[in-house]
């Protein structure tokens, strides 16, 4: 794993023109790109699985990866995370996720295999825009009391640590849950769950 791409959601993020996910210039020009990649890299590019080392996220920390051209979270769940979302119940929309797009073991509480770990794909089920990860008493909370969460900076969405919307905000769902799966302690494949362990 790049440590680079761990996040500890601490500081300012990218303006929402530069997060919005790429429209029709950016599929148009994907062609040639992947034609001169590298095997492994075409695979990855188009939807292969894709392994992740998850060894070194620290509790409290989010890392990023890309499946499939999106950006995939994954949010390492302290206990007090764990326990503010399950206080959150009756300020989300769609706490059971009954009407959100996940795999059915992602259909509960957490959204997740493991309550510990959060997977989801980051990107706003509004409009499409990347929201940020902003964590409880980060200077940039978008509401009083945050507990910690994932804000969208185009039209004001709120979503929770499980990746749940707020009532009263533009986002009609939750995060989406990508399958995935735990091959070890330590590493996660994105993008198949089949025969997970
Ligand atoms: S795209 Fe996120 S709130 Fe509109």
């Amino acid at each position: 794993m790049d440590n680079s791409n761990v996040d500890k959601g601490r500081r300012r993020f990218l303006t929402a023109a530069a997060t919005v996910v790429g429209g029709a210039g950016a599929a148009a020009g994907a062609v040639p790109f992947i034609a001169t990649m590298a095997p492994s890299e075409k695979a990855k590019a188009i939807g292969a699985p894709v392994e992740v080392d998850i060894s070194k996220l620290k509790p409290g920390e989010r890392m990023i990866e890309k499946w499939q051209g999106k950006p995939i979270w994954i949010l390492r769940r302290t206990q007090e995370m764990l326990d503010d979302i399950a206080a959150q119940d009756d300020a989300v929309s769609d706490p059971g996720s009954d009407a959100s797009a996940q795999p059915e073991y992602a259909k509960n509480e957490y959204r997740a295999r493991e309550d510990e770990y959060l997977v989801v794909i980051g990107i706003c089920t509004h409009l499409g825009c990347s929201p940020s990860f902003v964590v409880k008493e980060g200077d940039n909370a978008p509401v009083e009391d945050w507990k910690g969460g994932f804000f969208c900076p185009c039209h004001g969405s709120r979503f929770d640590l499980a990746g749940r919307v707020f009532k009263g905000v533009p986002a009609p769902t939750n995060l989406v849950v990508p399958p995935y799966k735990f091959i070890s302690p330590s590493r996660l494949v994105i993008g198949d769950d089949s025969e997970a362990v």
